[in-house]
């Protein structure tokens, strides 16, 4: 692969065939899914999360196990955490740090602090970024890679005042990178979902693409059966950006980020009037976790962004990854 496009600086900094990493997503990226992406050449980072010790123990030993006579594709393994959920406890990063991680994601926070026991390990630091303003404090922090993620993307990211697309955001970080730390790598974030995703954040200054919901709608991914059928059937207008979920599942995000998913019909019974909501949640709680016992994907949520309108299967993930990398050579060699 060594002439071809996709052989670019994060290729060959992890030994991938191609530039793709497979997004740290919570409580979905478990220890299949990411051995899978690991063993198709593509860059495995566990969701280790909210840092919940006995889950990221759990799902990182069964990487570990299903890795374990394949040396080059561990080589590719790593895990991404919410860091400021490590500012209250970080003992889920101690323990993966321990395992030799060959790279650690930082995502939603200050990675100062965590920079110098993620150097001492021997990993690489990448961090994702919203905005062009917190660039330089991830170079600061001694990042190798910085994720660029536009609002586009499923789960957590910039609400709509602070967030970014993803179409500016890649080329302006590229271009301040180019001035300020060359040798800080880029990925794209947020839309990307097959290979003319791939192709063009190469165009736009990328060195690769951090794929999420696309790897999220596979059959080792854990989420939910039923919230990837739903994803198969929902175009790319069919998600928001808003509060509401973590509002229901009683999660502490601080500003300035809120949560892209599937608009069902209890988001859009909450969505206009989400003070309300606030200062009397459990109601919808209430009906939130009834959806979640029965498997009603019409009031529990199915965690995808804009992507979606491009997922109409639920293949294994080497399925994606080679599909991307295939779609993405034609379009770039053509
Ligand atoms: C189900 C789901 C869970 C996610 N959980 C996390 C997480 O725990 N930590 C994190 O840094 N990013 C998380 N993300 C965001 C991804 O890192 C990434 O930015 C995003 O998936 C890229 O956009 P895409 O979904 O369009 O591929 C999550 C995304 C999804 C879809």
């Amino acid at each position: 692969m060594t002439s071809t496009p996709l052989n670019t600086r994060f290729a060959q900094l992890f030994q991938l065939s191609s530039p793709i990493a497979l997004a740290p997503m919570a409580l979905a990226t478990g220890g299949a899914l990411t051995a899978t992406c690991a063993q198709a050449g593509a860059l495995g980072l566990l969701g280790g999360g909210y840092g919940d010790l006995a889950w990221t123990q759990r799902e990182y030993t069964l990487a570990t196990e299903l890795l374990k006579s394949d040396a080059a594709s561990h080589a590719r393994l790593g895990c991404g955490f919410i860091t400021w959920k490590l500012d209250e406890n970080a003992e889920a990063l101690d323990w993966v740090l321990t395992q030799k991680p060959c790279a650690i994601m930082l995502s939603f926070g200050d990675p100062r602090p965590y920079a110098g026991r993620i150097a001492d390990a021997g990993a690489q630091l990448i961090c994702q970024v919203q905005r062009l303003d917190q660039v330089a404090q991830a170079i600061e922090a001694g990042a190798s890679v910085i994720v660029a993620q536009g609002g586009e993307a499923g789960g957590h990211g910039a609400n709509a005042l602070e967030g970014r697309s993803t179409f500016t955001l890649v080329p302006e970080v590229a271009d301040y990178l180019a001035a300020h730390a060359p040798n800080t790598l880029l990925l794209a974030a947020g839309g990307v979902a097959d290979g003319r995703g791939l192709a063009a954040a190469l165009m736009l200054g990328a060195d690769g693409v951090l794929v999420g919901s696309r790897l999220w709608a596979t059959t080792e991914s854990l989420a939910a059966t039923g919230a990837k059928t739903q994803a198969t059937h929902t175009s790319g207008d069919g998600t928001a950006r808003s509060q509401v979920f973590d509002i229901l599942r009683r999660k502490n995000w601080p500003a300035p980020y809120d949560f892209r998913a599937i608009r069902n019909d209890l988001h859009r019974a909450l969505e206009n009037d989400i003070p309300g909501l606030k200062a009397n949640p459990e109601p919808a709680r209430a009906s939130y976790d009834a959806g979640i016992k029965a498997a009603d994907f019409s009031r529990a949520h199915a965690t995808a962004g804009e992507a979606v309108g491009l997922i109409a299967d639920v293949p294994n993930a080497r399925e994606v990854i080679a599909r991307m990398t295939q779609q993405a050579h034609a379009l770039l060699t053509q």
